[in-house]
Formats: C-alpha cells, sequence, structure tokens
C-alpha cells in the first residue's frame, strides 16, 4: 500500500477490502514504450482482437456520438432484445453487463455473503477471486488436472456453504476445454438448491470442438446457471465494455437489483448493436484466428515448448524454468505477452493470437531470446 496511506483505515475498512490483492492486467503499449524506450511495441497479452473493432460498429458509433448528451436507456432494451432473438430466449432472461466482469461482480453482491464459499479453478481469470472476496466471501481454488478444470474435484469442494461456482468455457489462461459428458457429470453432481454456476463463455465464439458445451443448452436446468459471454474479444469491442448474461428471468431479476443505472453507456450499447450483425467481422476474425493458431503452435512446438491445446484466441507454452526471463526479454524486444506467475504457471507465457505480421514478430523474437535466456 501507499505509504501515504491514513494509518486509521484498518478501523473502517473491512479487512477483506484491504486484503483484495488488486488486478494485474496485461501492460499497456504506452506504458512498455515509455519504460523500456522501444517503439512500435505489439501487445499480445489481454486477448483482445488484432484485427480492431467491428467497422460497422465503428460507423455506428460515430452517427450516434452526437446523441451522446442524452442518457442511455438504462436497461438496454434494443441490444437486450437483439441478444435474447439470437438466442431464442426471452429478453427479460438478458442482462448487461460494464463487460462480462460487472456481471460477476453482481452474482457476487446478490449471492455472497461474509463467509460464504465459491469454488473456483486454481489459477481461473483472477476477477472470479476478486469479486467473491470484495463481499467477503471465500474463494475456494480447485487445482487444474492436466491444466483443465478438473470438474470432479470442483464438485468435490462444493459444501452447504458454496453459493456460487465459476466455469470457464474455455479456461483462461490455459484455452482448456471440457467435454459435454464431463459437464453434464458435473451439472448432475452439483446440489439443486443453494448455488449457482456461472458459466464464463468469454471466448466461446472461437471454439471449434464440437464436443465442447454450451451453456445456454442448459439454463432451464435444475442447478440455477448464469452464462457469460462477451463483445471484448471476437467482436472486437473490448474498450467498450459490453458484455451480457443469461439466466432464468429471476436469477437476471436479482443480478438487476444491484446493477446500476445506465451502466453499459450509450455508444456502447450502440457498437454492440452493429457489430452483433457484423458476421463479416467475425468471420475474419475466427479465420485469423485459427490461422494464426496453427502457425503459432507449429512454431512453438518446433523450438521444444509444452504448448497447452487452447479453443480460444490466445495460447499458453510452457517451458522446464521459471518463463519470467523469456517474458522480460521479450519486452525488450517490444513484444508484450502475458507471463502465468500471477496465474500460479511460473513456467508458462501465454500469448494472444495476432495478425500475421504480429505472430511472425513474435516468433522471431522468440527465436533470438530464447538462446540468451536459456
Ligand atoms: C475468462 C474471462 N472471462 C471474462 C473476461 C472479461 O471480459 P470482459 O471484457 O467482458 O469484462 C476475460 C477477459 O480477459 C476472460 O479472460
Amino acid at each position: 500500500m501507499d505509504v501515504n496511506t491514513p494509518g486509521w483505515l484498518s478501523e473502517v475498512v473491512a479487512s477483506h477490502i484491504l486484503s483484495i490483492p488488486p488486478y494485474v492486467p496485461g501492460k499497456p503499449v504506452e506504458e512498455l514504450e515509455r519504460e523500456l524506450g522501444v517503439e512500435r511495441a505489439v501487445k499480445m497479452a489481454s486477448n483482445e482482437n488484432p484485427l480492431g473493432p467491428s467497422p460497422r460498429a465503428l460507423a455506428a458509433v460515430q452517427q450516434h456520438l452526437r446523441a451522446s448528451h442524452v442518457y442511455p436507456e438504462s436497461s438496454a432494451p434494443r441490444l437486450r432484445t437483439a441478444l435474447a432473438e439470437r438466442y431464442g430466449l426471452s429478453p427479460d432472461s438478458v442482462i448487461l453487463g460494464n463487460g462480462s466482469d460487472e456481471i460477476m461482480q453482481f452474482a457476487a453482491h446478490v449471492f455472497i455473503r461474509p463467509g460464504d464459499e465459491a469454488v473456483m479453478g486454481a489459477n481461473a481469470f483472477s476477477m472470479y477471486r476478486i469479486v467473491v472476496e470484495a463481499f467477503g466471501g471465500i474463494p475456494v481454488q480447485v487445482p487444474l488436472k492436466r491444466h483443465a478444470s478438473d470438474l470432479k474435484a470442483m464438485a468435490g469442494a462444493v459444501t452447504e456453504r458454496t453459493r456460487i461456482v465459476f466455469l470457464a468455457v474455455p479456461n483462461s489462461p490455459t484455452g482448456t476445454i471440457v467435454s459435454r459428458a464431463e459437464f453434464e457429470g458435473f451439472l448432475g453432481s452439483l446440489p439443486r438448491k443453494g448455488l449457482l454456476l456461472v458459466v464464463d463463455e468469454a471466448y466461446r465464439e472461437y471454439v471449434r470442438d464440437p464436443d465442447c458445451p454450451i451453456g445456454l443448452d442448459y439454463l432451464n436446468h435444475e442447478v440455477p446457471v448464469l452464462v457469460l459471454r462477451t463483445f471484448s474479444k471476437a467482436y472486437g469491442l473490448a474498450g467498450m465494455r459490453v458484455g451480457y448474461g443469461m439466466a432464468r428471468e429471476w436469477i437476471v431479476e436479482l443480478l438487476n437489483r444491484v446493477r446500476p443505472p445506465f451502466n453499459v453507456n450509450s455508444l456502447a450499447q450502440t457498437a454492440a448493436l452493429a457489430a452483433l450483425d457484423d458476421e463479416e467481422h467475425v468471420r475474419r476474425t475466427l479465420t485469423a484466428a485459427r490461422e494464426g493458431m496453427e502457425y503459432l503452435v507449429g512454431e512453438l512446438k518446433g523450438l521444444g515448448f509444452e504448448v497447452i491445446p487452447s479453443e480460444a484466441n490466445f495460447v499458453a507454452f510452457c517451458m522446464n524454468r521459471d518463463a519470467r526471463p523469456v517474458y522480460e526479454a521479450l519486452l525488450r524486444e517490444g513484444v508484450i505477452v502475458r507471463h502465468l506467475g500471477s496465474f500460479g504457471m511460473p513456467e508458462c507465457i501465454r500469448v494472444t493470437i495476432g495478425t500475421h505480421s504480429e505472430n511472425e514478430r513474435f516468433v522471431h523474437a522468440l527465436k533470438r531470446v530464447v538462446p540468451c535466456t536459456a
């Protein structure tokens, strides 16, 4: 904490807030350029869309700018209706968030009371832990098995105090999935009442394995399910901050009680609505991700790294030593990737699939730095 932090803070701020370690984001390009004096740095660290935003979204936002003096519609009915139509749901089964992160926060706000537990994979997306701790809950982290969510162990970690189970499919930061049979076995073993299963599908659009479960197929299961998706990845709108949740109406109604009005701004609503219809941009995005993945996996394997099989727009690779020196040497080459030390996987690095030239730049830099860091 800052040296100027007043000493009386611990008397007035709950200890579960003071003990939350802050979220560690991917390093911004500007910060690297400033710190190391490198030019034309590339960021392949936050699983953003390397093709940029949907052109339709850009055009729609430009049009809408003139109306930005007006508050947005609080519950974003047009966007909710469009999403509901796409997935065959009622608009009241859809909630929007300032990123899907915000909907995780709503879920923890509603379901976690001090001392309650939330089960999640160890090394999982760190917002799960942060939102649970923010409401005084206890994150119960279950180690991955061969880099994938260990559903049997997660079910075994559920107790009478468990109020939320977080499951990311594909998982972040590994990109691994679970099979439909595993998922159904897992659902079948969870208690029918008392908890919410959050299926985080931030990377669902990238999945190609037909055996990967689709959370939406289980919205009517006896176990209450909340599916989270986002416009940050395949739709290229990470900076706009729009995510959405889909669940039975009573769950959405509860989450809405803690949702601030106007939580998704009007430009973001406009952009997301246009991006949803921009099938061409999504198609180009998925093709670039597939081609980039093939190229990177081939190169990484060729260099002798263990490559974790990924169904997302990123891939993690591991070495039999701490990967931090490789990560730092890549920074000096102007390539920002993610060292997975803060995810409990210090031997691994995660790289977001970039454009072809970004992927090549990363591979060339890696080939240069690996011999010097061994
Ligand atoms: C697994 C996972 N879930 C959710 C998110 C957050 O998405 P959003 O930008 O919609 O908040 C991310 C972002 O990196 C992620 O990796």
